[in-house]
C-alpha cells in the first residue's frame, strides 16, 4: 500500500474552548491558534509528500459570531499575513485563498493579494486559507454559471468550475477539536478524503500529532470504490 499525502485539509476547532479553560478571553485562543498555522505550515512545506495544505479560518457562518470577535479575526489574519511573509518566502510555500473575500475590509485584501503575489511562484508546499468559505454555496455557484451557458451539468464540466477544484482532491482530512462533522468544507473534493477526528483543541495541535496522523493515513486502505 503506498498513500500519498499530498492534500492535507484541516477544520482547525477549539481555539475559545483552550482559553475558556484556561480563564482567558476566547480571542486568546486564536492568538494561539495562529501560532500553530504557522508551526505546521511550517512543518508541512518540509514534508516530501505534502504539496497542498488547505486550513478552514473563516467559514460563511463565523459571521453569525459576536462583532467583537470577528473584527479580531480579522486583524490577527491582517497581522498574521504582514508578520509571516518571510517566513513563506523563507520555507517557499505559495499562498493561496478559497471563498468570497469582498467582504474583507479592502486593507485586508489588499494584503491577501499582496502575499499571493510575493509567494506564487513557490512550489514546496501551497498553503490555502478557507476564507469565508462554504462549500455548497461554491458547489451551487458552479452549476448555476453552467446553467447560464446552456452547458450540460457533468461530474467534469463542474469540478472544473469549482473554485478549490484546482488544489486537487483531499487525502487527508482532519478536525481537531472532539466535533465528527464537515460543516460545509470541500464536500466536493473530498469525496474519497480519509477522514481524522481527534479531541487535540487547535492550539494544542501541532507537527507531531500531524505525522502520526500521516502514519496512520499510511495504513489506511483507500479503495476509492473499488475492492
Ligand atoms: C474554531 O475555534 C476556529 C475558528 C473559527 C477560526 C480559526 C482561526 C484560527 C486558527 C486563527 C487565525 C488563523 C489564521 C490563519 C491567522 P472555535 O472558536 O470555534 O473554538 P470552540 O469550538 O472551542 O469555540
Amino acid at each position: 500500500m503506498n498513500n500519498t499525502a499530498r492534500h492535507i485539509a484541516i477544520i482547525m476547532d477549539g481555539n475559545g474552548r483552550w482559553a475558556t479553560e484556561r480563564g482567558l478571553k476566547r480571542v486568546k485562543g486564536h492568538e494561539q491558534g495562529a501560532e500553530v498555522v504557522r508551526r505546521v505550515t511550517v512543518h508541512a512545506s518540509n514534508h516530501p509528500e505534502v504539496e497542498v495544505l488547505t486550513l478552514y479560518a473563516f467559514s460563511t457562518e463565523n459571521w453569525r459570531r459576536p462583532k467583537m470577535e470577528v473584527d479580531f479575526l480579522m486583524r490577527l489574519l491582517n497581522n498574521y499575513l504582514k508578520k509571516e511573509l518571510p517566513t513563506y518566502i523563507k520555507n517557499e510555500v505559495r499562498f493561496e485563498t478559497i471563498g468570497d473575500i469582498s467582504r474583507f475590509s479592502p486593507a485586508l485584501q489588499e494584503q491577501i493579494d499582496k502575499m499571493k503575489e510575493a509567494t506564487k511562484h513557490f512550489k514546496k508546499l501551497t498553503q490555502v486559507l478557507a476564507l469565508n468559505y462554504g462549500s455548497q454555496d461554491e458547489i451551487a455557484r458552479a452549476a448555476e454559471s453552467l446553467r447560464k451557458e446552456g452547458e450540460e451539468i457533468t461530474k467534469e464540466r463542474l469540478e472544473e468550475r469549482i473554485e478549490s477544484s484546482k488544489f486537487g482532491p483531499v487525502d487527508i482530512l482532519i478536525r481537531t477539536g472532539g466535533e465528527q462533522r464537515l460543516s460545509n468544507f470541500l464536500l466536493w473534493q473530498s469525496a474519497y478524503a480519509e477522514l481524522f477526528f481527534t479531541q487535540t483543541l487547535w492550539p494544542d495541535f501541532g507537527p507531531e500529532e500531524l505525522e502520526s496522523i500521516i502514519e496512520a493515513f499510511k495504513k489506511r486502505h483507500r479503495r476509492f470504490g473499488g475492492i
